[in-house]
């Protein structure tokens, strides 16, 4: 089953206020991790009934694939929410991850250059955009997804998580996107970066 994790932070934010949090969070996060539940116990079920030859799947429709697709949504909601907000109530520091900004440096020039990418990317994006660890290309990329079950790649570890739906920064930007980004690298905790980098790149697969 899925679990609910708390935030880990209970410092006031710059820019990303409480009640964003308390939606974001406590409501929306939430609930992904309450469908997530609620469709694993249904697949539970139906698995009996496919085994039994009493349920079939079928790709135009049928329950099997109704509940295939709302999985990955889900979870992948919880997960990458979870990224999101284990890496805020930082203080922007990229010196507090000396490895990972090694490696940022070396591939995109500077920390600098690299946040003014992986901004305008977030502005290129309709759901995530993500700094990984590719395992199978053994080296940092930056990817983007339009909604949590599309445009991930597989073998890859997300270390930088941004959302950039709407629910995560209307109420305090409407629609200044880029102002939010702005403040999520002041927010963003960058040794929880660096521990997920130094762990994620010593994989090998
Ligand atoms: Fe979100």
């Amino acid at each position: 089953m899925y679990e609910e994790k708390p935030l880990k932070f209970s410092k006031e934010l710059k820019g990303i206020s409480k009640k964003t949090l308390e939606i974001h969070h406590d409501k929306l996060y939430v609930g992904y991790v309450k469908k997530s539940n609620e469709i694993l116990e249904r697949l539970t079920e139906l698995r009996k009934d496919i085994i039994a030859g009493n349920a079939v799947g079928n790709q135009t429709y049928s329950e099997l694939r109704a509940l295939k697709e709302g999985e990955t949504f889900a979870v992948n909601g919880v997960y990458l929410h979870e990224y999101y907000f284990d890496a805020l109530g930082g203080d922007g520091s990229a010196e507090k991850a000396p490895e990972l900004s090694g490696a940022i440096a070396e591939k995109w020039g500077s920390i600098e250059d690299f946040q003014k990418y992986f901004t305008e990317a977030g502005m290129a994006a309709r759901g995530w955009s993500l700094l990984v660890w590719d395992v199978k290309a053994k080296e940092l990329r930056q990817y983007n997804s339009d909604a949590h079950n599309q445009g991930g790649v597989w073998g890859c570890i997300p270390i930088v998580v941004l959302d950039v739906y709407e629910h995560a920064y209307f109420i305090d930007y409407g629609s200044d996107r880029k102002s939010y980004i702005a403040d999520f690298w002041k927010n963003f905790d960058w040794e929880v970066a660096e521990e997920i980098y130094k762990k994620s790149s010593q994989l090998e697969l």
